[in-house]
This record gives structure tokens, sequence and C-alpha cells, in this order.
């Protein structure tokens, strides 16, 4: 007890002591006291922030880098949801190509790849002539991410990503397409910040499914894809190329349909696409030409056998030289 008196009298009697009892015992309203207090507070939840944004950080990226991959294989179609997203995400192979020229990079690995930070670095990056920047993206970063699902070696689905202002806001998506690089065969948008229920209807399921076998590009290789103002009807022409508008979101529409118009186009996925469809009507031509031979060859198969069965009938119907058959 005693011992106890004398290390609280000898704590008060300190110098610090002094000062902390002197500061304690100042009046709740006094104004050093009051901004003392709030100085402490401030200091210490900064510190409580800035350990939590510091330890969360990888949990961060690794859920970011999880909901991207959701989000290729939503549009992939890839939706077994027995399967781990990371099993399912080992189906697609990440590639990077040149936005220029179409080229495939064949050096780099698509999984290491970040578009979208190379999008904001002027070194790796292009700023868009206002007249080429209908998406109103400012910048497009010189290569970019594609992503590709393949069953046996065969190309299945090609996944794009693609980004635009609707009204409010950058909306961030993938467009998926079927191996002939026309027909769409998916779309999501996984960040924006259009208004819920109006804009922030792009992430509505019913609303992305009649996106579902729609024309990227018409005859000539013009995109011709588009969001309509209100919805499709029997008397609405070219339907294969027209998705529903958003009611009362006419102008997230737009944005969506510049999207489209800007990344499908000559200064988006164009070139590499316009390879794709190369590709693949020479890959047709020459199954064809296959499937033509291989006619070509059954039919000389077939009168040969012909030939011979005859030759045969004939040999076994001659009668011998005693004129016995
Ligand atoms: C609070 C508020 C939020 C809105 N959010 C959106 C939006 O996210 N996207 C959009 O296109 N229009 C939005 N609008 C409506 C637009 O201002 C504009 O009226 C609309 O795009 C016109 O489309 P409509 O012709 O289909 O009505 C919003 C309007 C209000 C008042």
């Amino acid at each position: 007890m005693i011992n106890n008196h004398k290390t609280a009298f000898e704590l008060v009697a300190s110098p610090v002591g002094r000062q902390q009892r002197g500061f304690l015992s100042l009046p709740n309203d006094n104004i050093v006291k009051t901004i003392g207090v709030a100085t402490l507070l401030c200091l210490v939840c900064s510190i409580i922030v800035a350990v939590s944004a510091t330890v969360l950080k990888p949990k961060q990226v690794e859920n970011k880098l999880l909901d991207k991959k959701t989000n290729i294989l939503l549009v992939a179609g890839l939706t077994d949801g027995s399967k781990s997203v990371d099993e399912r995400f080992a189906k697609i192979e990440s590639i990077v190509i040149d936005m220029n020229s179409g080229m495939v990079q064949q050096d780099m690995d698509g999984n290491a790849y970040d578009q979208r930070k190379a999008s904001r670095d002027p070194e790796r990056s292009t700023v868009l002539p206002r007249e080429q920047d209908v998406a109103v993206i400012k910048r497009r970063a010189n290569l970019a991410n594609v992503y590709l699902f393949k069953e046996e070696d065969r190309l299945k689905k090609i996944i794009l990503p693609i980004k635009g202002y609707g009204l409010w806001s950058t909306m961030y998506g993938f467009i998926a397409l079927e191996s002939d690089a026309k027909t769409v065969s998916g779309i999501t948008f996984y960040e924006h910040g259009e208004t819920p229920g109006l804009g922030g209807e792009i992430e509505n399921k019913k609303w992305q499914a009649g996106w579902q076998g729609k024309q990227v590009v018409d005859e000539s290789g013009e995109v011709a894809l588009e969001v309509i103002k209100g919805s499709i009807t029997d008397a609405t022409s070219d339907p294969e190329y027209k998705v529903d508008g958003l009611a009362g979101a006419t102008l997230t529409s737009k944005g969506v349909s510049n999207t489209i118009a800007f990344w499908l186009g000559a200064n988006g996925f164009g070139p590499y696409l316009a390879t794709l469809r190369q590709q693949g009507s020479e890959a047709t031509k020459q199954d064809d030409t296959a499937m033509e031979t291989e006619a070509t060859l059954e039919e000389t198969v077939n009168t040969l056998i012909d030939q011979d069965e005859s030759i045969v009938d004939q040999s076994t119907s001659e009668p011998d030289s005693d004129g016995i058959l």
C-alpha cells in the first residue's frame, strides 16, 4: 500500500508526470486539451488505417484478380460451379497483342501484363486524338490483353477487355466473340459508376443476354453493332446489329455503343480481329479443299473397285480352253 503510494507520488512528482497531470487536469472545454485529444485520436486512427491498408493490400490485389478471372469465365460461358475459378481459368490462354499491328507478342506472358496500368503510363500508351476517342478514354495502351478459350487446340471464344465513358463514369467490361471473330457470345461490365436502376442496368444479366448472337461487323467489315433507343421490334431493320436500349438511360446506352465502336474498330482490336477472320476464312477454304480432295479420292477408289469387280466377274465367267465354265 505504502509502496503504491510512493510509486504514484514518484510518478506525479516526475517532470513528465507533472506535465501529464497538468494536461489531464485541464477542464474538458479547454482549447489546448480539446486540440491535444483530437490530435492524439487522429494519430491513433491514421496509424490503424495505414497498418490495415498495408496488411490488406495483398488480399485486395488477390480479390481483384479473382474478380477479373470470374468475369472472363462468365463472359466465356465457363460457369461450371463444381470447379474452382482457378481450375476453370486454366482453360483460358492469356496473350498480349500489339494494338496497331494486331500481332501477338509471343515473348510476353499475358497473365503478367496489366493493360489498365499500362494505359496510365505515358511511355506505354498513346494519347488518342479527339476524333478517334469515341469511347472518351483519352489514352490507349499500346499493348492489350486478349483471352482465348480453346478446346482440343481449336479456338472457341475470343475475350476482349473494353472500357468507355457512360454518363457519369468509365465503364469496364469484357466482350466475348465466337471463333469467327464476328458473332457476340457474351458481354459483361464489372466496374462503373452509373446510377443503379438506370445506367447501372448494364450489369443486368437479362440485358446482357440480349447481346448473344449479335453481329459485330457488316459485310464491308465496319463495326455496325449498337445499342438502340427503345426495344427491338419486328419493324426494326437489321436487328442482328442491334441491342435493346436501357430504359431511362440513353446516355449510358450511347456510351456502350461508343465503347463497342472503339474497341472493335480500327483503333481498338480491329487489326487483330481482321487477322483472325482472315485466318478463319483460310482455314475454312483449306477444310473445303481437303473435303473436295477426300471426295475425289473416294470417287476414284470406288471407280477402281467397280473396275476390279467387273474384271473379276469377266474372268470368272470366261469359259476355259475346254469350253467348260
Ligand atoms: C439522378 C439521376 C440519375 C441518372 N442516371 C443516369 C444514368 O446513369 N445513365 C443515363 O443514361 N441517364 C441517367 N439519368 C437520366 C439522364 O439525365 C437523361 O435524362 C437520360 O439519359 C435520357 O434518357 P431517356 O431519353 O431514355 O430518358 C439520370 C437522371 C437522374 C435525375
